[in-house]
């Protein structure tokens, strides 16, 4: 920013107004002339000259008035304010009210200059940090806006990623479809009940979502077998949890599923694989799992099974509590209400 030298120069008596015009014109200034505060103040409103020099005594309107009305257009115009030994007081004042600095008269040459030099400059600098300022403020908006919408693109990609893995589960998975909306919203809804934090709810989503990765390893052989496995087939369907495992712990964003996707065919007795874990020792969320996915699998058709109604799977529910479910995690998913089970489970078939 270029420092113009453009001067207001006010002052009553016009001998003083003519020297001073003198001494700003040969230092090579642009100069206004006001004769006192009110015709100073109007030139200062159309003409926004950086250096104002005014004397403080004057018919009309004071040095003081004008410094105030000055200030207020511009919070940035520097003032010099010339004063007469007996004023000292008022000069002092001024500074309070925002004036750049104040000179005595009869006025030396070298130390206006100088003043004037410096007020200038202050000025300068005061608009160039401001605007600084203001330019850092706008960036880092800007910086935060950006990251918010990366953000927001980053989550989305996210949620349909796991969605798509999601689905693909279901379709290789016969006859699973929305099986996955189902359990997660009846799980959440449980996990409510049992008291579970909010901020483990999106693990144990993912968790539900994810539970069946691992059958990605399983050849179609065995997993789209229409009649009873063999005992080798089942040996190879139950490394399911563990390659489901090894899939995701790769993956950053999905550590927190691991727990559900490992242990989500424990049961409680301990009767459960890949390893006969008991009670507490089951992961909470693979024990909310097992006792929704259950619920499901009873209420909804299949093609190997009929579904029975919500009352007849709440009682196998209870009658299983304590051998394959943990008995709290049946009592919290009874409490859920049957309205919220049946709205979860109209939602799930929605296109
Ligand atoms: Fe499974």
């Amino acid at each position: 920013m270029e420092i113009t030298r453009d001067i207001l120069i006010v002052d009553d008596d016009k001998q003083v107004r003519e020297v001073l015009h003198q001494i700003f014109l040969t230092a090579g200034y642009n100069c206004r002339l006001a004769q006192d505060g009110r015709e100073g103040v109007a030139m200062f409103r159309s003409a926004r000259p950086p250096l104002t020099v005014t004397d403080l005594k004057m018919p009309n309107m004071t040095g003081i008035e004008l410094l105030q009305q000055v200030r207020n257009v511009d919070q940035d115009a520097a003032v010099i304010v010339l004063t007469g030994a007996a004023d000292v007081k008022t000069a002092i004042e001024s500074l309070k009210l925002g004036a750049y600095d104040f000179i005595m008269k009869p006025v030396n040459v070298d130390e206006l200059l100088i003043a004037a030099d410096r007020a200038l400059e202050r000025r300068h600098l005061l608009i160039e940090r401001r605007e600084y300022q203001a330019l850092l403020e706008r960036r880092i908006e800007e910086a935060t806006h950006h990251l918010a919408a990366a953000y927001r693109e980053l989550e989305s990609t996210y949620r349909a990623t796991l969605e798509a893995l999601g689905s693909a589960l279901d379709t290789r998975d016969v006859g699973t479809e929305s099986h996955s909306r189902r359990v997660h919203g009846y799980a959440l809804a449980t996990a409510r009940e049992y008291g579970m934090p909010e901020t483990e709810l999106s693990d144990l989503a993912h968790g539900v979502l994810l539970h069946d990765i691992g059958k990605i390893g399983i050849p179609d052989a065995i997993l789209l077998k229409p009649g009873p496995l063999t005992p080798d087939e089942w040996k190879t369907m139950r490394t399911h949890p563990d390659i489901g495992k090894r899939l995701i712990e790769k993956i950053p964003f999905l550590r927190g599923a691991i727990p559900i996707v490992y242990s989500h065919h424990e049961k409680w007795d301990g009767t459960g694989y890949p390893h006969g874990l008991q009670a507490e020792q089951i992961p909470v969320g693979a024990r909310i799992f097992s006792v929704v996915d259950a619920f499901d699998a009873m209420t909804f058709d299949r093609p190997y099974s009929q579904a029975i109604a919500f009352d007849a799977a709440k009682a196998e529910l209870k009658r299983c509590a304590g051998a394959h479910f943990d008995p709290e995690v049946v009592e919290a998913f009874l409490r859920v209400p049957e309205s919220l089970l049946e709205e979860i489970r109209r939602r799930s078939v929605e296109p």
